[in-house]
C-alpha cells in the first residue's frame, strides 16, 4: 500500500486544478488499485479540507475501493427495467453463488460483485457485465461462465 509520502507526491500534480479531490482519488486508485485508509488524512492535509469531506466523497462514489478488486468484476444492473425482469432474484442468486455481498470479493480473490445502474441493455433485461463484456438476459450460469 502507498505511504503518506507516495500519496502526497501523487497529489502534488493536481493542485493546480479546480476541485482537485476527485481527480486525485481517481489517480490514487488507478495507480495503487485502492484508495487506502491513510488517503483521507493525507489529502485533508494537502488540500486543506476536513477528513470528513474526503470521507464524504469516498462514500458517495462507490467506484473507490478500500480493498483491491478481484481478478474479475461482475456488475449486476439494479435499475428499474432489470429489477422488473428478474433482476432482484438474479442479484440474490449471483451473490449467493459467489458467497459475497455487494462490493465484496470471493475468498479466492477471483470475483468482485458490484451493483450498476443501467447498462443500456434494458431490452435484454436482466443485464449484467463481466469485466468489459455485456450479458443480456443474464443468468447465474452465464455469469459463472464469464468468470471461468
Ligand atoms: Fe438494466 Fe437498463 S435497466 S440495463
Amino acid at each position: 500500500l502507498p505511504s503518506d509520502d507516495d500519496l502526497r507526491a501523487l497529489a502534488q500534480g493536481f493542485l493546480e486544478l479546480e476541485g482537485p479531490l476527485l481527480p486525485i482519488l481517481h489517480a490514487i486508485q488507478d495507480t495503487f488499485g485502492v484508495v487506502p485508509d491513510n488517503a483521507a488524512r493525507v489529502l485533508g492535509d494537502v488540500l486543506n479540507v476536513g477528513r470528513a469531506e474526503v470521507h464524504g466523497v469516498l462514500s458517495f462514489y462507490h467506484d473507490f475501493r478500500k480493498a483491491p478488486a478481484g481478478t474479475h468484476v461482475v456488475r449486476i444492473c439494479r435499475a428499474e427495467a432489470c429489477q422488473s425482469m428478474g433482476g432482484v432474484a438474479l442479484a440474490e442468486a449471483v451473490l449467493a453463488h459467489f458467497r459475497t455481498g455487494w462490493h465484496g470479493t470471493t475468498e479466492d480473490g477471483q470475483v468482485t460483485v458490484e451493483p450498476v445502474f443501467c447498462l443500456g441493455l434494458c431490452a435484454c433485461a436482466p443485464a449484467a457485465m463481466v469485466d468489459d463484456r455485456l450479458i443480456g438476459r443474464a443468468t447465474v450460469e452465464k455469469i459463472a461462465e464469464g468468470v471461468a
